[in-house]
């Protein structure tokens, strides 16, 4: 075991930790952050996806000691005083919510997204979502929904 300080959705954490769990692992198992979900658990379908010190990466081939001294995002931190997030807003305003697997994941991508670049073509929208996968459905929804929560936290929402 080895002990971990990292801070999660903005709050210091210090656990014992098994190094060889993911970072996906030890947030669902050990931290009951059950909104990150697990897909292919290889890299491969974005399912995972959250924010290490700013940037999506793919928490199920993150060791968790990669999270040493780091702040981690998930979804359950994009909610602020029971107020949705301008992206999670319209993931339901535009019908972008198709499946339950895949849509925390795409909208921490997105979040990293806006939070790098206010103001992201449609191009850059879809190379920050290529490495989450739907299977079901499509992209044109989901970057719909970017974009219109790009529009409303550039007016100061979120
Ligand atoms: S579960 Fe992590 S990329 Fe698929
Ligand atoms: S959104 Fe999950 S498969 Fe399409």
């Amino acid at each position: 075991m080895a002990q971990l300080h990292t801070t999660i959705n903005g709050e210091p954490i210090t656990a014992e930790v098994d190094p060889a769990l993911s970072l996906a692992e030890f947030l669902r198992e050990k931290m009951y952050l059950t909104g990150t979900k697990i897909g292919c658990g290889k890299g491969e379908c974005g399912a995972c996806t959250v924010i290490l010190d700013g940037k999506a990466v793919t928490s199920c081939i993150i060791p968790v000691l990669r999270a040493e001294g780091a702040c981690v995002e998930t979804i359950e931190g994009l909610e602020r005083g029971g107020r949705l997030h301008p992206l999670q807003e319209e993931f339901v305003n535009k019908g972008a919510v198709q499946c339950g697997f895949c849509t925390p994941g795409m909208i921490m991508s997105s979040k990293a997204l806006l939070d790098a670049n206010p103001a992201p073509s449609k191009a850059e929208i879809r190379e920050a979502l290529g490495g989450n996968v739907c299977r079901c459905t499509g992209y044109v929804n989901i970057e719909q929904a970017v974009e219109a929560a790009a529009d409303r936290m550039r007016r100061g929402e979120g």
